[in-house]
């Protein structure tokens, strides 16, 4: 199968591009480097043995997106390309659904034109929202999101699903797979990519790899009084290379089917964070200091997935547990302590 990854350097994608490829699928990456580089890419190649082809392109300008997807008719497109920076969304609202909207609807318009019916595109569980109960499953009501982030997940999901329908029935009809993805962490097993976020990292993992590897003093612990077991928000954390199998799997599914289909991918299994915080210090051999904070504006107190649906449909499960996570990240951290910017 022929894919095109956009979005493909970043941090899910480029660990898709190598499960992609181990899996003797062929790869092309559209990407701006906007957060990212394409050394990425380079150590995806060194890793699977096998080229990628590269272009550089904003994904929102149609005029490329035409010449690439001339040129590379792919099966299937994984839309992974976006701003995902919760925060960042909440000060730069129109920023963000300009580039998240604006790249879907491209998509949209370019495959309709050269009649190509395959799209994957990278949900999140923030869509589900503050007032669902976990487990999540996928035919539960989308929730009402807290940033404009998630807002910009819920609409795609809406905007790639109302393009199928329009389409239903006919010789054109689309294969949309929306894939509600959990917590992404962990990197590829050799630790030459991993997670490489710019400046002081909003989420936990990397944050608690940049305190064990020297960069940062301690973990600051966002509230310790939730109705848990340790008092600590508790989250399905997902090894990123489970997350890219999930995607192989995904993509060899839409090709044998037509609609829209819901997947999440997730572990089923929550951990809290001071379960993280000790199985970090497990992995790298010392502990991770950590402070006590207060709660997180817009933090839920639990999230974690139903994920049978994607092992009874795709046949995909998660297979690596935290302490591999933990391994994994560490692997990637101490490797390569200023990420791709050494
Ligand atoms: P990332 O920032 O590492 O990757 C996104 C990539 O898209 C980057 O390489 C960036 O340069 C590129 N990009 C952004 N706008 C672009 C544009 N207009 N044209 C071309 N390229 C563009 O993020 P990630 O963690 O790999 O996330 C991938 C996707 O998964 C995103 O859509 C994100 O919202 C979604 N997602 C991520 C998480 C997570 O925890 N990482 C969770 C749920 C969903
Ligand atoms: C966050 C986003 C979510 C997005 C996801 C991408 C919010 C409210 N949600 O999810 O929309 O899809 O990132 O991965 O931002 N924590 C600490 N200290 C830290 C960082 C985090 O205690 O320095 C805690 C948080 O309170 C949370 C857990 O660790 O309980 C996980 O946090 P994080 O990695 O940011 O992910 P989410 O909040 O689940």
């Amino acid at each position: 199968m022929k894919t095109l990854l956009t979005g493909g350097a970043g941090y899910i994608g480029s660990h898709t591009a190598v499960a992609m490829l181990d899996a003797g699928h062929d790869v092309a990456v559209a990407d701006n480097y906007y957060n990212s580089s394409p050394e990425a890419i380079r150590r995806v190649e060194e890793i699977t043995g096998r080229k990628v082809s590269l272009y550089e392109a904003d994904v929102a300008d149609r005029s490329r997106m035409m010449e690439i997807l001339r040129a590379e008719m792919p099966d299937c497109i994984i839309h992974f390309a976006g701003l995902k920076a919760v925060g960042e969304s909440v000060a730069m609202p129109v920023e963000y659904y300009r580039n998240n909207i604006d790249t879907t609807l491209t998509l949209l318009e370019c495959m309709k034109e050269l009649g190509l019916t395959n799209i994957v595109f990278s949900s999140s569980a923030t869509v589900y929202g503050e007032d669902n109960i976990p487990p999540f499953t996928e035919n539960m009501p989308k929730g009402v999101c807290t940033n404009p982030y998630g807002w910009t997940k819920w609409m795609q999901e809406q905007i790639l699903r109302d393009a199928w329908f329009a389409g239903a029935g006919s010789e054109k009809e689309l294969s949309v797979v929306l894939l509600r993805y959990f917590n992404p962490v962990g990197a590829h097993e050799s630790g030459l990519i991993g997670e490489d976020p710019q400046g002081i990292p909003n989420n936990l993992m990397p944050y608690i790899s940049q305190v064990a590897v020297g960069r940062r003093d301690h973990l600051t612990v966002f509230g310790d009084d939730y109705d848990t077991p340790d008092g600590t928000c508790r989250r399905d954390y997902i090894h990123v290379m489970d997350l890219a199998e999930g995607h192989v799997r995904a993509a060899e599914y839409s090709l044998g089917n037509r609609g829209t289909e819901v997947f999440n991918l997730g572990t089923g299994n929550p951990y809290s964070v001071l379960d993280m915080v000790n199985a970090f210090g497990k992995a790298c051999g010392h502990p991770v200091k950590y402070e006590i904070g207060p709660r997180r504006a817009g933090d839920v107190q639990d999230s974690w997935a139903n994920a049978d649906k994607a092992k009874e449909v795709l046949g995909w499960e998660a297979k690596r547990g935290i302490d591999e996570i933990c391994r994994d990240a560490w692997k990637w951290q101490s490797g390569n302590p200023q990420g791709y910017g050494e």
